[in-house]
């Protein structure tokens, strides 16, 4: 990273979704015009419902080159795709059922089973494959979406987590006790860090105390350990998350 992370307020979440959706149009044309596709990793949790929702109507579903984006995941729940909490299902509803995204560049966490290291490796082989990555490298995103929990957790990266230490797998299965559905998949911080752009989504009263130890504290919480080494970091938070900054 070449420096502080930029950071952007808005009034309120619809304006923040209203910027996110166009700075993820951005970065796909360009993507696009450099090297002939975009690769996305998708956040979960509710904030980025809105900036999906956007993506898929007007303006901005005519503008993204869907046919040339291949869709990720930045973490998911060990649920079954059509459960309340998948973060597939989110994705799903609000943004990937409803433009024309192949299927077959659409890659969901298979979290069903019982061998959650098993999925884990499996989503890691695959990421490579589309990547083209050779042994050892790391696939670089030209965009990763993350948002943050009031904890500091990024994707499924929760504080106090073995998977904070992980540097030579790019996908981890972990046990967030702290969470409704603890068993999860994650990407870590080797990919998070080797993207071209990671773009934080965060908004609300509740993040605010997160956001100013992480931001103005420089606090070593998940969200703070996310600086991409040759990459742009962006904050992208609404007034209520921003409030603390000072
Ligand atoms: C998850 C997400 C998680 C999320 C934060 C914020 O699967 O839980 O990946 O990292 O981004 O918890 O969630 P909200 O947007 O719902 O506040």
């Amino acid at each position: 990273m070449d420096g502080k992370p930029q950071v952007e307020v808005f009034d309120d979440p619809a304006a923040l979704a209203d910027a996110a959706a166009l700075a993820i149009v951005h970065e796909a044309v360009a993507a696009v015009a450099a090297r002939g596709r975009f690769l996305i990793a998708l956040a979960g949790g509710a904030t980025p419902r809105e900036t999906y929702s956007r993506l898929a109507r007007p303006p901005h579903d005519a503008a993204m080159p869907w046919r040339r984006t291949y869709a990720f995941f930045g973490d998911e729940r060990w649920v079954p795709p059509d459960h309340p909490q998948s973060n597939f299902r989110m994705a799903h509803e609000a943004l990937l059922s409803k433009v024309p995204i192949p299927p077959d560049q659409v890659f969901r966490m298979g979290c069903e089973g019982d061998d959650p290291e098993a999925a884990a490796a499996a989503y890691a082989r695959t990421m490579a494959e589309v990547f083209g990555a050779r042994r050892g490298e790391v696939p670089r995103f030209d965009l990763i979406l993350l948002g943050m929990g009031i904890d500091g957790h990024t994707a499924s990266l929760f504080p106090g987590s073995p998977a904070l230490r992980e540097v030579f797998r790019t996908v981890a299965a972990v046990h967030a006790a702290a969470a409704a559905i603890p068993q999860r998949l994650t990407l870590t911080f080797p990919v998070l860090n080797a993207a071209a752009c990671v773009t934080f989504l965060v908004a609300g009263a509740e993040k605010a105390r997160a956001v100013r130890s992480v931001l103005a504290e420089g606090a070593l919480l998940p969200a703070g350990l996310v600086r991409p080494q040759d990459g742009r970091l962006v904050w992208m938070l609404d007034r209520a998350a921003a409030a603390r900054l000072g």
